[in-house]
């Protein structure tokens, strides 16, 4: 574990940060904070360093990896051309939460990275380790987030620990992660461009940038179709207790904690900050507060987790609007539930 302060600007921090980057460059794998969750970073030219990723996350390989940049400059080896559209959008979001997916040059990143399409999606974080990580490092770094394949992303340096200690070279602990959920993204080899994943900068955003973008029908509530996006197919994000999404007042949910603990079950919660002390059961856990979805989504992974620890048998979770940021929210809440859902009065 490297602990270096966020703007990496002691002495200590930058020989810390000066370690981490030689690891990428021996082809090591290093953890490291950005804005949305820690990656999980290595050399995106070579093999060797990439295959450690999928090893350490026990990741399927048939789902490609996010190249992170951290200048203009490094673009033009990597992607054959670069549309008006994902021109306007870097413009306006770099650094920062969203993933161009656009063509990419041949044989200049590991096969591996892109797990055999002829696309690549990049994004230039928005976080001065990450950035200064890159930059030392002098490579285009493939970074998944840094957590166990199937578990929710890590937010902080303790959950990449937690899920990969003693799988990879080391940890730079750049404090707790802003956005709280993963980079949006966006193919733009597509016209119009079309969403693969809803991520930290949302469709409204983007549209009033470029106009009008579609979303993968894969994504639509209840919709059977394989996703675009390999990463979206698998179950993702999930505690260990089985997880409901709940459509309904809090005197419905109340109903629903007490007929699981009349069978002996032990039952938590996921509420918010202006609903938690209303309910009664085993283990409340507020995540952030409703009028302030950002915040929702900066707590979203470390209250997943945290239910791990209460040794609860059965999670109900409140739900969120499916705008603006919510609509990462309720994707990912979708995954951690697999889509189980209980409505009141049916
Ligand atoms: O915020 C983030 O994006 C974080 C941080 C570390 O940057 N990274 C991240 O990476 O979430 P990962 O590997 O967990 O998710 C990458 C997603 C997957 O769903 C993957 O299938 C998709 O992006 N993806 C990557 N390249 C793609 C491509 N060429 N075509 C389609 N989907 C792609
Ligand atoms: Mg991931």
């Amino acid at each position: 574990l490297w602990s270096v302060d966020k703007y990496v600007d002691t002495i200590e921090s930058a020989s810390l940060l000066e370690e981490a980057a030689k690891a990428l460059k021996s082809d090591e794998v290093v953890a490291f904070p950005t804005e949305t969750v820690y990656g999980l970073g290595a050399n995106a030219k070579s093999d060797t360093a990439v295959e450690k990723i999928y090893k350490a996350k026990g990741r399927p390989n048939d789902n490609p990896l996010i190249v992170h940049i951290s200048d203009y400059s490094e673009l033009d080896e990597l992607v054959e051309s670069i549309p008006a559209k994902a021109k306007k959008l870097m413009d306006a979001f770099w650094p920062g939460p969203l993933t161009v997916i656009l063509e990419r040059k041949p044989g200049v990143l590991s096969e591996y990275v892109t797990a055999g399409l002829s696309t690549v999606g990049i994004r230039m974080p928005d976080h001065p380790v990450a950035l200064r990580l890159i930059k030392k490092s002098g490579l285009p770094i493939a970074a998944p987030s840094a957590n166990q394949s199937g578990r929710p992303s890590p937010t902080s340096a303790k959950h990449v620990m937690d899920d990969l200690s003693g799988r990879i070279a080391g940890v730079l602990d750049g404090g707790e992660t802003g956005v709280g959920v993963e980079s949006t993204v966006i193919d733009c080899s597509l016209e119009p461009p079309m969403i693969f994943r809803p991520g930290g900068i949302s469709k409204e955003q983007i549209e009033v940038v470029i106009g009008y973008v579609d979303i993968d029908p894969a994504l639509h509530e209840n919709e059977k179709e394989k996703p675009k996006s390999p990463g979206m197919k698998y179950t993702h994000y999930a505690p260990d207790a089985p997880m409901y999404l709940v459509e309904g007042d809090q005197a419905f949910l109340q109903q629903l904690i007490e007929e699981k603990r009349e069978t002996g079950l032990k039952v938590g919660v996921l509420a918010t900050e202006e609903s938690a002390t209303g309910y009664d059961a085993d283990a409340v856990i507020p995540c952030g507060s409703r009028g302030d979805l950002e915040s929702v989504a900066h707590s979203l992974y470390d209250t997943l987790r945290a239910f791990n620890e209460e040794n609860i048998d059965v999670i109900f979770s409140e739900v969120f609007p499916y705008q603006g940021i919510g609509l990462a929210i309720m994707n990912r809440l979708e995954k951690a539930a697999g889509k189980q859902w209980i409505y009141q009065g049916s």
